[in-house]
């Protein structure tokens, strides 16, 4: 709608885990180097914590981006509230590109631990590594999907990890994988996301604004200090209120986004 008038190509701070606008904060550079490297080297689970709308998920879809399918297979599970046989089922679902058995709906979990071992096996015989991503894993209420997680990992071959299995949630799944001792053991590698500082929040807008088309600088440092204030640095409420502030400054024929812009889109902002 104001993507015109602020000569954009496309609406800058949409509020969905697009990987095209990824940016390069040290401390989402570092995840990613992190989870890359351990997806790599088949170093088994590896943990990302982090508070709610820091990126998590948005990670997730840059390794899907990043680990292209020469190498790897991979599942990408954003629903763990499921029983054991169910999320058995939609690894196997999102990691087997042929026909499933017609039964499948009626298989318990032996047997699709069964299926999914010939699944890791073939994989690797192909030379591609399997990478499993639960996002939202902090949601988890079910103690046997924590022991199915665990049961995943015991997936070896000649001391190898047949799967790199990357848990994804809010700070609380720490606490949840501390009180499984043996899963907790094994997750080799673990990175954590916080809100950005007022520096990153300022470096953020420009570059998610550069990224759809408009490189000067539209939002005012008197602006971008006041939406760090709001926002508490959390890119998901930068995005919210960002988003407002440039229908806003479109509604007033402004030439840039400053401190009463903002101050008035903030009105609207009930988060
Ligand atoms: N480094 C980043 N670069 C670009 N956009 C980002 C970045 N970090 C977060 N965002 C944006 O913030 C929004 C929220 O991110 P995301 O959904 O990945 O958060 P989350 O940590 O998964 O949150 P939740 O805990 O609620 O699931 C998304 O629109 C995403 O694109
Ligand atoms: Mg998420």
């Amino acid at each position: 709608m104001y993507e015109a008038y602020w000569k954009l190509k496309e609406k800058p701070f949409r509020n969905t885990p697009d990987p095209k606008f990824f940016f390069n904060s040290t401390q989402h550079e570092d995840a990613l180097l992190k989870l890359t490297y351990a997806a790599a080297e088949s170093m088994g689970a590896a943990m990302l914590t982090g508070v709610f709308g820091c990126g998590k998920t948005l990670i997730g879809q840059a390794l899907l981006r990043d680990l292209g399918p020469e190498r790897y297979r991979l599942a990408f599970i954003n629903t763990p509230l499921l029983s054991s046989p169910e999320l058995l089922r939609s690894i196997v679902r999102n990691l087997k590109s042929t026909e499933l058995p017609s039964k499948m709906s009626e298989l318990m979990s032996d047997s699709l631990l069964e299926i999914l071992q010939d699944v890791l096996i073939n994989n690797m015989r192909d030379g591609k590594e399997t990478v499993i991503i639960i996002d939202e894993a902090h949601i988890i209420k079910d103690d046997n999907i924590f022991e199915t997680l665990r049961l995943l990992l015991n997936f070896q071959l000649q001391d190898k990890f047949l799967l790199t299995l990357f848990l994804f949630g809010q700070p609380e799944l720490k606490d949840k994988i501390n009180n499984y001792k043996q899963l907790e053991q094994r997750i080799a590698l673990r990175c954590h996301l916080d809100r950005f500082g007022e520096k990153e929040t300022a470096q953020y807008i420009l570059h998610r604004m550069k990224v759809a088309g408009r490189e000067d600088q539209v939002f005012t440092p008197d602006a971008v200090k006041i939406i760090f204030e709001k926002t508490g640095g959390i890119p998901r409420r930068i995005n919210h209120l960002c988003d407002l502030s440039l229908l806003t400054g479109f509604g007033r024929k402004a030439q840039n986004i400053d401190r009463t812009i903002i101050e008035r889109s903030t009105k609207e902002f009930g988060e």
